[in-house]
């Protein structure tokens, strides 16, 4: 009996050590325990994903062109650098070796002539496949069984990033699905962002940390206000979650797309910063207006989202359809939007105390869209918001 007892946990034993094999085991500040150590995502990712505005209708031009744009753009320089195709890049079949294999018709020189070009840009290539048998366009087989392979395969070709969602996946467990592949990329030889995308339907705030870099909490994003709003939301239930290195990622951003007004994708742009969600562009970088450029390049917004203290922001404060969205930033600054979710102008006020400052702090309070400053404020901060639209601060204390 004791021998039977002594042989299992040798068999046990075994077990962990093979899981582990290859994986550096950290252990984070706040004591949970942590797979993931590629070093990446220590603020949140920015860059442009294919998705939101192509679908499958992409090719290497168009990632070529895109690449293009965020240099000539000014983009680049303020942080984008992730250039990532989604679903649809592949053929159906892998090759007689099981590799996965770029679609010759719309990506004829291959993944790495393709990311050999994005590199000499000084930018990086992001690329999808899918924790199941099929990608979700079903056009191209998933990851599922073939982790290692397809990460080798991803890290030869100079992949960064790797979006990994979540269809066909046969009912097995997500998070030995996802920890495989984390496995397999820690493994490849080559640093990639590992992106989870499972629709946040398993709690991955609560498992994913240890992971990937960030993972979805939410179903896709649709260019409207209310789908905005809602995943604005339900991203925010998981705040306590984020921090350097692992993030939750409310879907990337629709600025741009058309289906919402500016004072709509200011408020989507401001949230996300706020609540250190990556932002990744989803509109057409190519042909963009003015207006998207102007609120996808404010780099004081950019700058929260960015801010090494990696502590996402998160709503406060809720009277009807106005709310009060606060974090902490580095300096022991604080970021707050005062976001008007109704239909009719109204004044929204944010008392120090609902955003964690002592009644009697002094502080400047730096406007992030309007560019200007108001010194020596007290008490708490007041302003008339348009309806859907937002104002967003920054308050640094003032030496006593
Ligand atoms: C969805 C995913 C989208 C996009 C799409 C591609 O599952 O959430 O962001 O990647 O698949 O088919």
């Amino acid at each position: 009996m004791v021998q039977r007892v002594f042989v299992l946990l040798l068999h046990l034993l075994t077990l962990v050590v093979i899981a582990n094999a290859g994986v550096h085991e950290t252990q984070t500040q706040g004591g949970r325990r942590t797979l993931l150590s590629n070093g990446l995502g220590l603020t949140p990712q920015m860059g442009w994903n294919s998705w939101n505005h192509f679908q499958c209708n992409i090719n290497e031009t168009l990632i070529k062109q895109t690449a293009d744009a965020m240099v000539v753009s000014g983009l680049a320089a303020l942080g984008y650098k992730y250039i990532n195709i989604d679903d649809c890049w592949g053929e159906f079949n892998r090759d007689s070796q099981g590799n996965l294999v770029a679609k010759a018709s719309t990506f004829p020189s291959g993944i790495k002539g393709l990311a050999d070009y994005v590199h000499s840009k000084g930018l990086k290539l992001g690329i999808y496949s899918d924790a199941g048998t099929t990608t979700c366009s079903t056009t191209m087989p998933g990851s599922l069984d073939h982790e290692e392979q397809d990460a080798k395969t991803f890290a030869s070709w100079g992949v960064d990033y790797l979006k990994y969602d979540n269809c066909a996946n046969t009912g097995l467990n997500p998070r030995e699905r996802y920890m495989k592949m984390g496995r397999a990329l820690l493994n490849s030889g080559r640093s990639i962002f590992f992106s989870l995308c499972e629709w946040g339907q398993d709690d991955p705030a609560t498992w994913a940390g240890g992971v990937g870099n960030s993972w979805r909490t939410t179903g896709d994003i649709q260019d409207k206000w209310e789908s905005m709003t809602l995943i604005a939301d339900q991203n925010d239930r998981w705040a306590s979650y984020a921090k350097p290195g692992s993030w939750n990622d409310p879907d990337m951003l629709e600025v741009g797309n058309g289906g919402m007004t500016t004072e709509e994708y200011r408020s989507h742009f401001s949230i996300w910063a706020l609540a250190k969600a990556p932002l990744l562009i989803g509109c057409d970088i190519r042909s963009m207006d003015k207006l998207t450029f102007k609120l996808l390049s404010n780099k004081e917004v950019i700058a929260v989202n960015q801010d090494k203290l990696g502590v996402q922001g998160k709503k406060v404060k809720k009277e009807g359809d106005l709310e009060v969205w606060a974090g902490p930033l580095t300096k022991k600054r604080v970021a707050i939007v005062l976001w008007n979710r109704g239909e009719s102008q109204a004044n929204i006020t944010a008392r120090w105390t609902d955003i964690g400052l002592g009644s009697s702090t002094v502080v400047d309070v730096r406007d992030l869209w309007e560019h200007s400053t108001k010194s020596a404020v007290k008490y708490q901060i007041s302003a008339l918001v348009e309806p859907h639209a937002c104002k967003m601060y920054t308050l640094t204390r003032r030496k006593a």
